[in-house]
């Protein structure tokens, strides 16, 4: 065992949502990151896992008639296999629904209460659904939730606070103290200047309008919001709070938490003041790398576009997709995924530059002598040029990928397989070849190339394992077990090779394009009234008959003051007499792209007052989704016409 450790996490999965590429790659960066520290000779401990309290799967489980522990016990096993087949090496997947895990979050909560950094208030404020998330009257300014840009409520609960505004100068004073707690530093002043500075509130940390969470100890009417909840997995997994602490004295503090940069407030003021609050060490290193993006905008699934890694490991092999999102993806930078990009990669990349090299060099070593490099060569002599740029590949290699910049660190190490490339033709083995005198220069050239190779199969194999595996099947080398071997210029004596597969075959782009499109599966359009809809009572005709709707022209629209929601519309019902309407749809348009628009009025609701306006009936408009309200508009009916 080793005495250097490295702990490294990645977020804890939601398992409400289909996992997409964007995940993939967070959990991709922390696997090239472990297997390197690993063959570094660091004692490393790899935590992922999924996050699975919280009102939005209870309300998905309810939607889908099981309990919530069946809801995400079916989409678990699922990303576990998602995981399996991308080739990550975690030590650990944790469950926020393991039996250990809701143990320890229960003295977490109990410790924080007995130190008084928890007290029972009440909330009144904007909360966001999706996000779970409070927000103040600032944060959420325009009604939108700032983190997912959704609608917020106005909601009010009992609950429990964690005294977070207590931590603001100490946050501050440990930023100042590690200037290397923020990766990319950038986030720090978003952090500082948005959160902090303005002033930290308490936190609320109990819900009771649900009930799928871990109970608050000291109150089960309540429930541990579930960002309490969801970080401290990062020590329950190792531990803390159990009978055997042993791993967490060993690997905790963590020193790289992997995140998106969307939940960077959660990991670099939340979670480091429930850390102070508990007197224990704080992380290294907050990651907040950026996202996958398509051309056009965010991935989700009510648009149809979310990319499904399985799918792209199937088509394009696991680690061509491993190798793209790492080397697309700049640091702490957005990346846009698409398969034309994808495709290049792998050609130029992958089948030309790596895959090429290895298959011709293999290849002339069988033609040339027999599969065997003999090991007394008569010219010793390295190449200068392909050791020294080695070298300097591993010390570049190095620093980039102890600062985490794993598309920085595949430029440099291409600039190798480039290198390697090129002394091929500058050699010109085929022509050392047809001169009897040139045997053993041909040889040397040979020996370099394998040594070459052999190097690369270790820069490699961090980032796709496999192919660093495939690659030294055709030297006829073990795996990889350390790192330090790519320092070495001239480590194997003599080289047995054997031709294998093609690593990567070239992709015919064209061909490969017009089979997407034909492919393309129609957008499944995300419907979420969907067991509404099938579960909604019958009625008669004659029920119906009592509604009366009619064709109205809108004449008027203006916001209604202090409701950010409300619009009140002047309609021309065909009466003669202008009717008044106040409707929800302030967040979905503006007054002006209103006016003069004819719409269907439910014209014989009884009236009601909505925020001070006497609203005489309603509008229709269609709701697809939580974020997505359409008002029918009728083209070329006249105002009155009756709608049946
Ligand atoms: N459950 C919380 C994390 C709790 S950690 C204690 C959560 N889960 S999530 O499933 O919604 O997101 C997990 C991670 O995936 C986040 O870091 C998020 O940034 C990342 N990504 C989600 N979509 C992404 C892209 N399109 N691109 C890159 N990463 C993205 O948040």
């Amino acid at each position: 065992m080793s005495d250097k450790k490295f702990y490294i996490t990645t977020p804890i999965y939601y398992p409400s949502d289909k996992l997409h590429i964007g995940h993939t790659y967070s959990t991709v960066q922390a696997d090239a990151i472990s297997r390197y520290k690993r063959f570094q000779g660091y004692d490393t401990f790899f935590l992922t896992g999924t996050d699975e309290h919280g009102q939005k799967i209870e309300d998905k489980a309810t939607e889908a008639g099981v309990t919530p522990k069946e809801y995400v016990d079916n989409i678990v096993a699922g990303i576990k296999d998602l995981w399996k087949l991308m080739n990550i090496s975690n030590d650990k997947f944790i469950r926020t629904t393991d039996e250990y895990h809701e143990a320890a979050v229960q003295k977490i909560f109990n410790k924080m209460y007995e130190k008084g950094d928890i007290y029972l208030g009440s909330y009144e404020g904007l909360y966001c659904k999706p996000c779970e998330s409070f927000w103040t009257d600032t944060q959420a300014a325009d009604g939108m939730c700032p983190d997912c840009g959704r609608p917020v409520i106005k909601a009010s609960e009992q609950a429990y606070f964690f005294k977070l505004s207590k931590y603001a100068d100490k946050l501050l004073e440990y930023y100042e103290a590690h200037p290397t707690f923020f990766a990319p530093k950038m986030r720090e002043a978003e952090m500082v200047n948005n959160f902090i500075k303005p002033g930290l509130q308490d936190l609320c940390i109990s819900r009771s309008t649900f009930k799928w969470g871990i109970q608050v100890p000291v109150n089960p009417e309540h429930v541990i919001y579930v960002w309490l909840d969801a970080l401290t997995n990062y020590i329950t997994a190792l531990g803390y709070g159990s009978d055997d602490e042993t791993l967490y004295n060993k690997f905790w503090p963590a020193d790289v938490h992997l995140i998106g940069k969307d939940i960077t407030r959660f990991h670099t003021i939340y979670w480091p003041a429930f850390l102070m609050s508990l007197d224990l060490p704080l992380p290294e290193k907050v990651y907040c790398h950026g996202w996958v993006l398509l051309e056009g905008g965010k991935m989700s699934k009510s648009k149809g576009n979310v990319v499904d890694p399985v799918k792209l490991a199937e088509r394009y092999g696991v680690d061509a997709l491993r190798y793209y999102l790492l080397r697309e993806v700049a640091y702490g930078s957005d990346g846009v995924f698409s398969n034309e990009n994808l495709i290049n990669r792998i050609n130029s990349d992958l089948a030309n530059d790596l895959g090429n090299l290895v298959s011709r060099t293999v290849a002339m070593v069988e033609k040339y002598f027999g599969g065997t490099i003999p090991a007394e060569r008569e010219a010793a002599e390295l190449d200068e040029t392909l050791k020294a740029l080695a070298a300097e590949t591993k010390t570049k290699a190095e620093e980039s990928l102890d600062n985490l910049y794993f598309s920085d660190s595949l430029t440099n190490i291409w600039k190798f397989v480039s290198r390697t490339n090129k002394y091929i033709d500058e050699t010109a083995p085929w022509a050392l070849a047809k001169d009897e005198n040139q045997k053993a220069r041909l040889a040397e050239v040979m020996y370099n190339l394998c040594e070459s190779i052999r190097i690369i199969s270790v820069f490699v194999a961090p980032f796709m394992p496999d192919t660093s595996v495939k690659i030294r099947e055709q030297l006829g080398l073990a795996p990889v077990e350390c790192w330090d071997e790519c320092g070495v210029f001239g480590k194997e004596a003599t080289y047995n090779v054997k031709k294998g597969e093609i690593i990567f075959p070239r992709i015919d782009l064209e061909k490969e394009l017009e089979e997407l499109a034909a492919s393309q599966e129609p957008a499944e359009p995300e419907n979420p009234l969907k067991e509404e809809i099938l579960g909604v009572a019958k009625i008669g005709i004659d029920d119906f008959a009592k509604v009366d709707l009619r064709a109205a022209k809108i004449t008027e629209c203006v916001p209604v003051k202090k409701a950010k929601k409300l619009l009140q519309l002047t309609l021309d019902d065909g009466t003669g007499v202008p009717r008044t309407v106040a409707s929800g749809i302030a967040l979905y348009y503006k007054p002006e792209e209103l006016i003069g628009k004819t719409v269907v009025l439910v014209s014989n609701l009884k009236p009601a007052k909505l925020c001070g306006v006497e609203s005489c009936g309603m509008i229709l408009a269609a709701t697809a989704g939580e974020n997505d309200v359409k008002v029918i508009f009728l083209d070329g009916v006249p105002a009155g016409s009756k709608i049946s």
